[in-house]
């Protein structure tokens, strides 16, 4: 097998049409290697967004069948979808919920990217890659509430026309203005079909490349030698498990990484005149391993006091 050093084989390679897709589409090159720490629901939110944005695409290609994107049809063809339309009301239902779902799980995987550090070098580029995957989900959020045409649709694109106008030059687009040919009803429509839809897979294509060029970041503190080939330092051997207070734990030490203190929460100390250093655990005049809920104070070997917090 070609592929990353260190990836696991995909698990689902054993039958014959998977051998044959493999020889010719070489999709074992396709795994990177998963660290321990990331066999969990945390580091597969993203994951989740995934299949759900795939799930949303396919109910949005049905429902283009019957949807009329013109200010005189739109509501009605909409009526049509729920009332009339094969499994139109099921799929619309679908649809809609799971675009409130997505929402919730793309902002948590961005809450834990930016709580287990994995913002930071080498994967600032796809941070702002993530932002920009963000904001075209808002985007088209925003697009499809107007299609709807109903009072909320209406209140939404008042909302578009007050960007454009805060845009100025630049926001024309957004606003009737733009052109008399189409109404801005047609416009919003090809940005939720067409546009917005190409540029988040787009960015997903750049965003997933990423992921498996750099593979997944290790826990801020905790990384190890990492297989070569990937630009991390973590291992599959890293073993540390989530629970409530390791969850705690990272958040703090991202925040903590973030403000300029090296390393993990167990083994910082703020040292009186060093500011934050790292304290090895073995080290009798510092203390032992921090404990998360009394924390730790003592005097440094230079003779300054130190806390732990
Ligand atoms: C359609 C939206 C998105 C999809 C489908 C997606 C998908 C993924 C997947 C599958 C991973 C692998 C690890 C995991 O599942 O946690 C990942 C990692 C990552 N994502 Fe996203 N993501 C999206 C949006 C975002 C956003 C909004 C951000 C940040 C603003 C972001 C930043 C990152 C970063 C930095 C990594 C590397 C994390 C690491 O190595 O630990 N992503 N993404």
């Amino acid at each position: 097998m070609a592929g990353t050093p260190g990836a696991r084989r995909l698990t689902f390679n054993s039958g014959p049409l998977w051998r044959w897709l493999d020889e010719r589409l070489g999709l074992q090159d396709l795994a990177y290697p998963v660290p321990a720490h990331a066999n969990n629901v945390l580091y597969t939110l993203g994951g989740i967004t995934l299949l759900g944005v795939i799930v949303l695409i396919v109910t949005g290609i049905y429902l283009t069948q019957f949807y009329h994107a013109h200010p005189d049809d739109a509501r009605e063809s909409v009526e049509y979808i729920i009332d009339t339309a094969r499994f139109g009301d099921f799929v619309r239902n679908l649809h809609f919920w799971l675009a409130n779902l997505v929402m919730i799980t793309l902002l948590l995987h961005a809450i834990r990217v930016f709580a287990t550090g994995a913002y930071r070098a080498p994967r600032e580029l796809n941070w702002v890659v993530g932002v920009g995957l963000l904001a075209t989900f808002l985007g088209l959020v925003f697009t499809g509430t107007v299609l709807k045409w109903d009072q909320e649709g209406w209140e939404a694109l008042q909302h578009n026309e007050e960007i454009g106008e805060l845009l100025g030059g630049l926001g024309t687009w957004f606003t009737t203005e733009f052109t008399e040919s189409t109404p801005i009803l047609e416009r919003l429509f090809v940005a939720h079909v067409a546009i917005l839809p190409f540029v988040l897979v787009a960015l997903a294509a750049v965003h997933f490349y990423l992921i498996k060029h750099h593979g997944i970041s290790s826990i801020p503190g905790h990384e190890e030698a990492r297989p070569a080939g990937t630009t991390d330092t973590a291992t599959q051997t890293d073993d540390v498990y989530v629970d409530g207070a390791t969850v705690s734990n990272r958040i703090v030490s991202a925040v903590e990484a973030n403000a300029g203190a090296p390393g993990s929460l167990e083994n910082l100390a703020f040292d009186g005149t060093a500011g934050w250093v790292l304290v090895p655990p073995e080290d009798p005049q510092k203390g032992g391993v921090f404990d998360v809920k009394s924390g730790a104070q003592g005097k440094a070997s230079d003779g300054s006091e130190f806390s732990t917090w």
